[in-house]
């Protein structure tokens, strides 16, 4: 027996303020989608925005649905709009930003479990770590190099080989 263990990097900024102007702009983007979710029963207000390595720039945000699993959150809604428009463009950062109308949005969230898998297969199928900004409102800011360290053992297409 041999214990293994999984540990990542990742950058924390004290606010928005410290990031480098391209960043401040994609978050602040987040921000803005944010307010077009529609999340009449969380209230949580979701925005996600890529910039592709073409320079192209693709928004999404969460979309709830009155039978609750049918919503989607805004990662996913972003994933959709990028492959169908640019199914070959890798995306080089997606910033993450989001709007709680019944508390604080004063930290980091990151992608829950399913859109952490969705984001791999993208990530892995063209080969292209995708940079992750991740900041409330106002308060700390994470960057993260790649999605895979956010899932680690992950399930891939390997596995099926
Ligand atoms: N949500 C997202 O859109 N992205 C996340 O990373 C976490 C959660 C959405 C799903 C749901 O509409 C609401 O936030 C509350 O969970």
């Amino acid at each position: 027996m041999n214990v293994q263990q999984h540990s990542f990097e990742f950058e924390v900024y004290i606010s928005i303020n410290e990031l480098r102007e391209e960043d401040a702009w994609l978050l602040n983007e987040a921000k803005e989608v944010a307010r077009n979710a529609y999340a009449p029963y969380s209230h949580f207000h979701v925005g996600a925005v890529a910039r592709l390595q073409n320079g192209e720039i693709v928004a999404g945000n969460n979309q709830e649905n009155a039978s609750f699993p049918a919503g989607l959150c805004a990662e996913r809604v972003l994933l959709s709009s990028i492959v169908s428009f640019y199914p070959n463009v890798p995306v080089e950062t997606i910033a993450i930003s989001y709007i709680n109308s019944k508390g604080q949005s004063d930290h980091p969230i990151s992608p829950c479990g399913i859109c952490r898998q969705s984001l791999l297969e993208f990530e892995s199928r063209l080969n292209h770590s995708i940079r992750l900004i991740l900041g409330g409102l106002e308060g700390e800011v994470f960057v993260i190099p790649g999605v895979k360290m956010l899932l680690p053992l992950s399930f891939t297409a390997e596995d099926m080989k």
